[in-house]
């Protein structure tokens, strides 16, 4: 851990965060089910949330308690200003959200079937126009506990972001979704993974559908040079592997409203724990609660908890170890 690390946490003061990442409009419409083929469906709903993983990511550091500044680009539309606002509200740093004059803000159709189940297709607009001046980043990183970012933004920025925090000496917590290959060199330098069961057999090539498989996946993960990887299960928790082992943490059973921003949620809660200091595990499990109580109400953003109904919530069955 760098001395940087244990000022910002020593101080007792709010772990501070910095999010790279996307910027959606979630254009959410439920459905009975989701249309096959050729098929016309009448739907139930229609709404406007403001969304995207990177924003998403960056409330729920938030709402944890984390002093978060967002790095990224919006359009110069009515869309862009409503995400930009909500950040605001949430009292995210939004000096370097950057408005592009050319694309349109980013945009996700989202279909949330009666179960809860979501699919999404995303038109990336001004998120694909987002650059790092790697100079302000070095800057900004300075007493920064995580760099957290994800893949909806370009992936050559987001590897020289990530490159800089390691040079930096700031931990980078990465949700690589939508899954693409991560190049060798970076692996090192990635101190937390969260993925889900599709992304981690992506990344190694090991199914993950089981806790036990998980725990596999996860090692050959880290094998590749990460310190600690995380695999989400959805309605069965999460898997958390470390030099330590593997556990499965177990998810209390809640009823899905809508399962939008259930990840975002977690490993924002999980950024700012880890940040505060707790374990592993402990950070895991708060990560589960927070995205309990997301999955219970509808949409991205407005379905984040903060950390006090975090704290008020069922505690989850204990961890078992693999
Ligand atoms: O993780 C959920 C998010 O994925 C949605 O808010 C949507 O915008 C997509 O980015």
């Amino acid at each position: 851990m760098s001395s940087t690390h244990l000022s910002s946490s020593s101080a007792g003061e709010p772990p501070r965060i910095v999010v790279l990442g996307s910027l959606n409009m979630d254009i959410v419409l439920r459905v009975p089910h989701a249309p096959a083929a050729g098929e016309t469906l009448l739907g139930r709903s229609v709404a406007h949330i403001p969304g995207g993983k990177g924003a998403n990511q960056a409330v729920s550091c938030a709402r944890e308690g984390g002093r978060v500044a967002m790095i990224g680009c919006v359009g110069n539309d009515a869309h862009g200003r409503a995400l930009r606002e909500a950040l605001t509200q949430d009292g995210i740093d939004t000096t370097s959200l950057r408005t592009d004059g050319a694309e349109p803000t980013g945009t996700a159709l989202i279909l949330v079937e009666d179960g809860g189940q979501n699919r999404i297709v995303i038109v990336p607009g001004a998120n694909a126009q987002v650059e790092i001046d790697e100079a302000a980043l070095r800057q900004q990183l300075q007493g920064a506990a995580f760099l957290v970012t994800q893949f909806e933004t370009p992936m050559d920025q987001v590897a020289g972001a990530i490159s800089v925090a390691h040079d930096a000496g700031c931990k980078v917590l990465l949700n690589p979704s939508p899954v693409q290959p991560i190049a060798e060199p970076l692996w090192p330098c990635i101190d937390t993974l969260v993925v889900n069961e599709i992304e981690a057999h992506a990344l190694c090539g090991q199914a993950a559908d089981s806790p036990q498989e998980a725990a596999l996946a996860g090692q050959a993960l880290r094998a590749k040079g990460v310190a600690r990887v995380v695999v989400t299960l959805g309605a069965r928790g999460a898997v958390a592997i470390d030099a330590d082992g593997a556990r499965h943490h177990p998810a209390p059973k809640v009823k899905a409203v809508d399962t939008t921003a259930a990840g975002d949620t977690f490993l924002g809660a999980l950024a700012v724990a880890l940040s505060e200091g707790q374990s592993f595990d402990e950070a895991v499990r708060l990560g589960i609660r927070a995205a309990a109580l997301c999955i219970q109400q509808p949409g991205a953003q407005p379905s984040i908890p903060q950390r006090d109904a975090v704290l008020h919530s069922p505690m989850p069955p204990d961890w078992i170890a693999l």
